[in-house]
């Protein structure tokens, strides 16, 4: 397995079959690495329609080869912008891909297309590996106490969590995320990338310590991979 940043909340994963996973496909943020692979992509999930995680979904989706996963509003947006395979899903629901897994979770957030229309709710996934293991990608949220079911029903081993506060988590919001979920790493995302978000992986770090929580953070610079 192995999971790449490309900054913001834009992330590649690659299961241990090789399926190449793109989450909130943002490539052409301003500061994601140079080298980023345009694909083609297995899948592309969407937590949200706010432009900074649609993203580039419609240069990257182009073929069918790539299926599109999103909540309804969303799919129904991009079968209309030429996108030709979209899965629509809603929250709680679980798709099953043979052993690749992913289940929408909620997220506490707004959501609006570009032109400011309805964008249906914001979500989360977990994505279930062929091994077992799950991954956590919250999306944009603020900190909601369901967060303990996720982690009760799922066990994220990983969770991907906003820290850069603002329209998102704050570093101290995200690491009681962490006692709410228990995973064992944690890796930030959604902070620096504009000077708004101002969380930092630091403060982030304090509060853990603060709260007593136990979980490795895993810091990735955008263009860096963790692999298990
Ligand atoms: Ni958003
Ligand atoms: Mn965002």
């Amino acid at each position: 397995m192995e999971l790449v940043f490309y900054g913001h909340s834009c992330f590649k994963l690659v299961s241990e079959s090789g399926k190449k996973i793109l989450i909130d496909p943002w490539i052409s943020n301003p500061v994601a690495p140079k080298s980023v692979d345009m694909g083609p992509y297995d899948y592309i999930l969407i937590t949200h329609a706010h432009g900074d995680h649609l993203g580039d979904v419609l240069k990257l989706a182009r073929t069918s080869v790539t299926e599109v996963v999103a909540i309804h509003e969303v799919q129904q947006f991009l079968l209309k912008n030429g996108v030709p395979k979209v899965t629509g899903m809603n929250i709680g629901g679980t798709y099953k891909l043979g052993e690749l897994v992913f289940t929408m979770v909620p997220a506490f957030h707004s959501s609006s297309f570009p032109d400011g229309s309805y964008g249906g709710d914001a979500c989360g996934f977990v994505i279930t590996l062929e091994d077992g293991t799950a991954i956590y990608h919250a999306g944009d949220t603020g900190l909601f106490y369901d967060m303990k079911l996720i982690g009760e029903l799922y066990g994220p081993k990983i969770a991907i969590l906003p820290i850069g506060d603002h329209y998102v988590m704050g570093p101290r919001e995200a690491a009681k995320a962490c006692e709410l979920l228990s995973p064992e790493v944690v890796i930030p995302m959604h902070y620096g990338t504009f000077p708004i978000l101002t969380g930092t992986v630091e403060e982030f770090k304090k509060a853990l310590s603060e709260f007593g929580v136990k979980v490795e953070v895993v810091e990735l610079k955008p263009g860096e991979s963790y692999k298990k």
